[in-house]
């Protein structure tokens, strides 16, 4: 056939091939409708036989165009539009100022609304940010922490191949570091070069024995690499209160499966608790245990129900002497994020970080060991105003899982359980990773963690002091129900201006 006829034939065959199209649809209606009605598991389906599947496709659909077309800038949960577009704009290192005016709606109670001095600092008077060493005097390696604003704990297995890496290599541009989470730790985790928080879950993994108890070799081992800074043993996280790490077995691959040294493609759940670990007393036990194998500075993260069982351990640890503390506690809010838990948990239990914050840096002063625990605040902290009123509360450090999500491109769906992650970032699908460059990605970390130091500091000079570690609870005031604010040290008396 001549190569001209070709669209002549194409053209003629049309109007069949519309037949057998539109026959199709019909047959597959037909099948449908047979279907639909005769199964008895779904009540819709059954009394609105075909039309009924529309009701799935727009309610899956609806999550997509709530968040493009009708959700507000101040709405979304669990991250606004607003705050996730200042994350955005941050990691690409762009313009970060807005026009107009705000559309932030500042009379809902616990709003911290920060309390500008007449005469703020000049450029020229400010200082930069102190470090503060974790450990000092206490430990053999104590860990000098630069940056205030760091990586939350976050497995590989959680998040993927290159989100490590971007994560770490990120970090180390950036002078901050990062938790390896519970997960243990990944050639990639070294590769970046960062300084890293190694975590201790309650399965030990990359550190158990086959009985899952901690294995002193495996843990000296790991305590040898330069990179590794400080150990953190995990007591409970936010989202998941009393509950273990949960992986999905689509997510433990042969090498995710190695390195956590379980089957692979099974679901991989840590017991609830260490299971050495049953009171605070034998709390105080295992951190001095893994001080002494690893010689670096060793704390835990917790979130906080009651405060009594913290109280316990911070009595104990002035019986025990001053050596005997936890060089540094994480207080995880209720409302932290995780890669999977049930809603029931992540709903509902422990203390969101606004109220456990101020309760644990109070504890810890009132027992006089402010000087010796440092205190490292985790939990939905991903704007400068979150960093600011948690170095306000009394938090050394700040730590975020999601906003660094943000900074390598999360879009927020929601999938982190379901191995489908679109931006390649909890997925260990090659496909969907391919999107996710580590090495443009770790740029946008490090431009996240500066932007982030340099409007904290900003907020700072605002305040009138002339470093970020200067503000405390007299600078930050809360709204109360009435829609009228009152001064953080007002509320909670303890930690008044100067004393931190
Ligand atoms: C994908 C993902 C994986 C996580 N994995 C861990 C983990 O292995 N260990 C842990 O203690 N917390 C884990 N978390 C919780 C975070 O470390 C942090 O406590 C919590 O998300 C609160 O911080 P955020 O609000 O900044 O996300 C994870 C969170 C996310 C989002």
């Amino acid at each position: 056939m001549p190569l001209s006829e070709t669209p002549n034939t194409v053209i003629s065959l049309m109007p069949t091939l519309f037949i057998w199209l539109l026959g199709l649809v019909f047959v597959a209606v037909i099948i449908t409708f047979v279907f639909d009605v005769s199964q008895s598991k779904n009540a819709i389906l059954r009394n609105y036989p075909v039309v009924g599947h529309f009701r799935y496709l727009f309610s899956t659909l609806g999550e997509f165009f709530r968040q493009y077309f009708f959700a507000m800038d101040r709405e979304e949960m669990p991250f606004n539009r607003a705050e996730r577009e200042w994350v955005n704009r941050a990691s690409a290192d762009k313009d970060n100022t807005i026009a107009f005016g705000s559309t932030k709606n500042l009379t809902i109670p616990g709003t911290a609304i920060f309390i500008n001095c007449p005469f703020p600092t000049l450029d020229s008077d400010a200082v930069e940010t102190r470090t503060v060493t974790i450990g000092a005097d206490y430990s053999d390696n104590p860990y000098a922490a630069k940056s205030i604003f760091n990586i939350s704990g976050m497995s590989y297995g959680a998040i993927s191949k290159p989100a490590v890496l971007a994560l770490s290599n990120g970090a180390r541009m950036a002078g901050c570091w990062m938790n390896t989470g519970e997960g243990g730790l990944s050639s990639y985790h070294l590769e970046g070069g960062a300084d890293l928080v190694f975590q201790i879950g309650t399965a030990k993994y990359g550190v158990r024995n086959e009985d899952g108890s901690l294995s002193r070799k495996k843990l000296s081992k790991i305590a040898k690499h330069e990179q590794v800074k400080m150990f953190e043993l995990k007591v409970s996280q936010g989202a998941k209160p009393g509950k273990g790490g949960i992986l999905p077995g689509i997510k433990v691959t042969t090498e995710i499966a190695e390195i956590r040294g379980i089957p692979k493609g099974e679901d991989s759940n840590s017991p609830n608790r260490h299971i050495e670990v049953s009171s605070a007393s034998e709390l105080l036990d295992m951190i001095n245990r893994v001080r002494e194998i690893t010689k670096k500075p060793v704390g835990f993260k917790t979130v906080i129900g009651h405060i009594r069982w913290l109280e316990a351990l911070l009595a104990e640890v002035n019986k025990r002497g001053i050596a005997s503390a936890p060089d540094f506690i994480t207080v995880d809010g209720g409302d932290g994020g995780t890669g999977a838990a049930p809603m029931a948990l992540m709903d509902n239990v422990g203390l969101p970080l606004k109220e456990a914050l101020p309760l644990v840096v109070d504890k810890i002063m009132q027992c006089g060991l402010e000087n010796r625990v440092k205190v490292i605040a985790s939990g939905k902290m991903i704007t400068p105003s979150d960093v600011a009123w948690a170095i306000c509360a009394g938090a050394d450090f700040v730590t975020s899982a999601r906003g660094f999500m943000f900074a390598i491109g999360c879009i927020q769906s929601l999938k982190c359980n379901k191995n489908t992650c679109p931006t390649g970032i909890t997925t260990h699908n090659k496909r969907l990773q391919k999107g996710l460059n580590s090495k443009s990605k770790a740029i946008k970390v490090k431009n996240y963690v500066n932007n982030m130091t340099k409007t904290v500091e900003i907020m700072a000079h605002s305040c009138g002091v002339k470093e970020v570690r200067m503000l405390n609870r007299s600078h930050v005031r809360i709204v109360q129900i009435d829609g009228k604010s009152t001064p953080m040290n007002e509320l909670c008396p303890m930690c008044d201006e100067g004393e931190k």
